[in-house]
């Protein structure tokens, strides 16, 4: 658990720079949106971690951000574009069905987050992490 959270926070941080040169915009538009679910997931994290205070209002605005960017996934990777900084596999589109079953599952994660307390935002966060991962292995370069 605590490593997860961890290599989430690092890749939270790690977006900033990806999108340098990046000159499709259809490309940017999904590292965008995936850069926004690395920060309210980063945010969520770090009141996993313990690293800053859990903060009920913080955390269900961080959740409200995830449950709706979660659902723009499908429609911002259907169309099959490309860029040379783009880390999307082809499987994305070769495999287009397992790919939104894969979204779909962050769907889920998303609105199974529970922020009422330090504890339920604990125990619910797993499934999040679990859903990226599952993602990434098979659909992204890196990770
Ligand atoms: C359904 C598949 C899928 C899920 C679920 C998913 N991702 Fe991604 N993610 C991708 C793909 C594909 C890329 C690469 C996009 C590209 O470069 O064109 C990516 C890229 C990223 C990036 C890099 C963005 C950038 O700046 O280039 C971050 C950060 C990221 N994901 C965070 C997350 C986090 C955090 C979660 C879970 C809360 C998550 N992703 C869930 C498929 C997914």
């Amino acid at each position: 658990m605590r490593t997860s959270v961890t290599l989430l926070l690092a890749l939270a941080a790690g977006a900033g720079l990806a999108h340098e040169g990046v000159e499709n915009p259809a490309v940017m538009a999904r590292m965008g949106l995936m850069k926004d679910i690395g920060a309210a997931t980063g945010t969520l994290g770090e009141m996993v971690k313990g690293e800053v205070a859990f903060d009920a209002g913080r955390a269900a605005a961080a959740r409200a951000a995830l449950v709706e960017a979660a659902d723009r996934v499908p429609a911002l990777f259907e169309a099959r574009e490309s860029d040379p900084k783009s880390e999307a596999r082809p499987a994305v589109w070769e495999d287009w069905d397992g790919f939104v079953v894969r979204a779909e599952a962050m769907q889920a994660a998303t609105r199974g987050l529970e922020t009422g307390s330090a504890a339920a935002l604990r125990a619910s966060f797993a499934d999040l992490g679990a859903s990226c991962r599952a993602c990434h292995e098979d659909y992204r370069l890196k990770d």
